[in-house]
């Protein structure tokens, strides 16, 4: 287990399809799964992709079932992982909210996510799992999910006027005050 460089935007593989994964169990994967924890929970991220620590693979994890000092108007979201996942929006209700990211550090935007959504992916043996989400792990999981494709949220701003440094949208007011 160990903390892993997380690649900044800019870095070739943020930009790649990630690949599915074969085997859950092989011990890369397995491997893979420690370090993204190990990563996220250093950094305090609410979630982390397997290209953002260098491995373009169709694994992410978010959550660590205790609250974020990043994010901390966020309901507390248990650990989860999630291999090969797709997603399905559930109806068309959309909302926007601002978003961060490791590979962006130190800026936040607002984009535009699907309000209710239902994914299904394996977990981390490799069972089958399906939820269905809404609200801020719903948010989550697009954004993760978008890492797998080679997209981060800059691509995908509501505005170029609604993205900045965090100390000047929360001088400004425009989103709450974000410890550390
Ligand atoms: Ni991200």
């Amino acid at each position: 287990m160990s903390i892993q460089n997380v690649l900044r935007m800019g870095h070739p593989i943020l930009q790649q399809l990630a690949r599915p994964v074969r085997d859950a169990s092989a011990p890369e994967i397995q491997q893979l799964i420690h370090d993204l924890r190990d990563t996220m929970r250093a950094h305090h991220g609410a979630g982390l992709a397997a290209p953002q620590i260098g491995q373009s693979v169709q694994v992410v994890i978010y959550g660590t079932g205790a609250p974020n000092p990043r994010y901390p108007e966020a309901p507390t979201i248990a650990e989860t992982i999630l291999m090969n996942p797709s997603l399905e929006p559930i109806g068309t209700e959309t909302e926007s909210g601002w978003e961060g990211c490791l590979s962006v550090p130190g800026l936040r935007g607002e984009v535009r996510r699907w309000k209710r959504l239902r994914i299904q992916a394996l977990d981390s043996r490799g069972q089958e799992l399906e939820r269905v989400l809404e609200g801020f792990e719903a948010r989550v999981v697009q954004h993760e999910c978008d890492h797998l494709n080679g997209i981060l949220f800059p691509q995908k701003l509501t505005s170029n006027q609604r993205f900045g440094y965090i100390e000047e949208l929360i001088t400004s007011g425009q989103i709450p005050a974000v410890p550390g």
